[in-house]
């Protein structure tokens, strides 16, 4: 959809002086002649494609509660950070589940905050109401004062502030801590601004010492540059194969498969983002440091078993052991790198055992480093 249907209408709903019941009726005509323009998902809950579409197709709200409510535990919380906030979804249903939360919400495009005032929830979300109103008035009152929106028909609601900007404008002058993070970015093809490493430093910095980050990605960058800051987990998705992210100061309590660890830790997959002049940059640049590090100091993910070093060195897999040996791997190197996800050490050579996925990641990247002679940190950040 283009966002300059939403700006005329607003455009010309600020040249009258309207009712309340006025501007609900007239935002509510004016959603039913462009209703055509959203998706209906499975869950009866609208979407939009705008850049990209915008929420699973498996319902709008469902993926929120699963994503980002439940393993938040949202009802302990106190202060939330809704990061891509759109319709503000995320923001109304963990409200819902905790009345007292505040929470900061940021959005790029103010057109985008402002649908929350024109589309309806389905009936079988109707439970959500009281919620929604409070995020419509935090939306109008926001928009009001920045000049966009004149007639206003919801109370203001102090406890939700919106930011309408650019994440990481919002995120480098903002001091405040949370005590959850919700983000919630399109895929990194789309938004890879929000998927570099300094970007993800940004968030983490937002972070409380007990904080939790949640995101419905799982990306293998996003997740690489969140395990050089904190611990990282699996949320399993229900409704859905892929999994979502879930990261803390705490060990986590679903840890990443081993497989996933070894695909973040000793391949290029796991080569993160860095900030960049424009979007494609940051694309173009990721792709380069790939190439320069596939098969000289990481294997490569093209073959995607080809850190499956059981199967070559103790398995029959005689074509992948070659691959491996080719790569300067013996059977013992393979094991040393390994090791620290074994419950115990087997190589001989670990002095402490590594009970966290990021634990994990870390020393195995610096395991094969070392093997291949490349002189720096495991962490990607101080590449
Ligand atoms: C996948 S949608 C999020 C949906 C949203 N959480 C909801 O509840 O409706 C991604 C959102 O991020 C916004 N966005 C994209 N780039 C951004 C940026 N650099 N800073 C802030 N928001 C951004 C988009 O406008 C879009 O609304």
């Amino acid at each position: 959809m283009e966002l300059s249907i939403v700006r005329e209408y607003f455009e010309s709903e600020n040249n009258k002086h309207l009712t309340k019941e006025e501007v609900i009726k007239s935002r509510n005509d004016f959603f039913l002649s462009i209703k055509d323009e959203f998706i209906t998902t499975d869950d009866g809950s609208l979407s939009l494609k705008f850049q990209d579409t915008m929420h699973s197709y498996i319902g709008a709200l469902k993926e929120r509660l699963y994503a980002y409510t439940i393993p938040s535990k949202i009802e302990d919380k106190e202060r939330l950070l809704d990061i891509c906030s759109g319709f503000g979804y995320n923001a109304l249903y963990a409200l819902y589940h905790n009345p007292k939360l505040k929470i900061d919400m940021i959005e790029k495009h103010w057109e985008i905050s402002a649908i929350s005032l024109l589309i309806p929830l389905p009936e079988n979300y109707y439970f959500l109401d009281t919620s929604f109103n409070k995020i419509k008035g935090a939306v109008e009152h926001r928009l009001s004062k920045m000049g966009y929106i004149k007639n206003l028909a919801y109370r203001n609601y102090p406890s939700i502030k919106l930011h309408i900007e650019e994440a990481e404008i919002v995120l480098s002058e903002m001091n405040d801590k949370f005590d959850v993070i919700f983000f919630d970015p399109y895929k990194s093809e789309v938004s890879p601004e929000l998927f570099t490493i300094d970007f993800v430093k940004l968030m983490v910095d937002r972070l409380e010492e007990k904080g939790i980050f949640l995101t419905y990605l799982s990306n293998y960058a996003i997740r690489s540059a969140l395990s050089c800051f904190l611990n990282i987990g699996k949320v399993e998705l229900p409704l859905k194969k892929v999994e979502g992210t879930i990261a803390s100061r705490a060990l986590e309590e679903k840890s990443l498969d081993s497989y996933e660890e070894r695909i973040i830790s000793l391949t290029e997959l796991g080569i993160p983002y860095r900030r960049a002049d424009n979007p494609e940059e940051i694309i173009l640049n990721r792709l380069k440091e790939r190439l320069e590090m596939k098969n000289k100091y990481l294997l490569p993910s093209s073959k995607r078993n080809i850190v499956n070093f059981e199967d070559a060195f103790t398995g029959s897999d005689i074509s992948l052991k070659n691959r491996l040996e080719e790569f300067g791997l013996t059977k013992e190197l393979a094991e040393y790198i390994i090791c620290p996800q074994n419950e115990k050490c087997s190589c001989g050579k670990c002095n402490k055992r590594y009970n966290s996925t990021s634990e994990r990641i870390l020393e195995m990247r610096k395991r094969i480093y070392e093997i291949k002679g490349f002189n720096h940190e495991a962490c990607p950040y101080t590449h």
